[in-house]
């Protein structure tokens, strides 16, 4: 079994990733029970990509583990794909889910065209390669004229997911999420590299039992 890094403070990213990767034979950490503390990485870039390889290779240079980083966000069409990387800090810089929410419905209160979509990369840096892997998940939708729903975070309530029958992303169940939202795609693509990863460790240990 190897131990993974959660390289996120972000309490709904947690309770998601720890929810979708407990298939794994993998033990979850988080930054702060490493550390001691929480590690501050600021998204200075201007992709989900390059925020999550960041904060991947920050973690696992000052962990020494194999880190997985979340970069996610909103991006609506009508808005030329804001709030995009900077969907934490829509409203202002320490802005609540509820001041986003509100902001966001603010900013398309005369929109006719309510398009958007949720989009979620995961980062995988391990001490041992310099490449850092990225995987991508989208979930389609619209921005509805108000909020319905308490699952979830962030604009969920305002989520009207494309293939969920009318309902905003936090009107569904947490296994209804994982089923058809960002993270979810995004994290059964990672699982098939941890897979690999497991693979190529277990390989190596029988090799070195080996020449022993
Ligand atoms: P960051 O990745 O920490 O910059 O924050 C991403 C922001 O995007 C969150 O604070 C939410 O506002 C939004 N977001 C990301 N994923 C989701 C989701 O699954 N549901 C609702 N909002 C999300």
């Amino acid at each position: 079994m190897i131990t993974v890094v959660l390289a996120t403070g972000n309490p709904g990213k947690v309770r998601e990733l720890s929810r979708l990767l407990s298939g794994l034979d993998v033990e979850l950490v988080g930054v702060k029970d490493v550390l001691g503390q929480a590690l501050e990485v600021p998204e200075l870039g201007d992709s989900f990509e390059s925020n999550a390889v960041e904060k991947a290779r920050r973690v696992c240079a000052a962990t020494g583990l194999v880190s997985v980083a979340d970069d996610s966000g909103l991006e609506v069409l009508a808005l030329g794909g804001r709030p995009g990387v900077r969907s934490a800090r829509f409203a202002h810089e320490r802005a609540t889910d509820a001041e986003n929410n509100a902001a966001l419905l603010a900013a398309l209160e005369e929109e006719v065209d309510r398009r958007a979509r949720f989009v979620c990369v995961l980062a995988l840096a391990t001490p041992w390669a310099e490449q850092v892997v990225t995987v991508r998940g989208v979930c389609d939708g619209k921005i509805a004229r108000g909020v319905s729903g308490s699952g979830g975070f962030g604009y969920d309530p305002l989520f009207v997911v494309e293939r969920a029958d009318g309902k905003t992303m936090a009107e569904l169940s947490a296994e209804e999420k994982d089923a058809l939202s960002h993270r979810g795609l995004a994290v059964r693509a990672l699982a098939a590299e941890l897979e690999r990863l497991l693979a190529r460790q277990r390989h190596e240990a029988e090799n070195i039992a080996f020449l022993r």
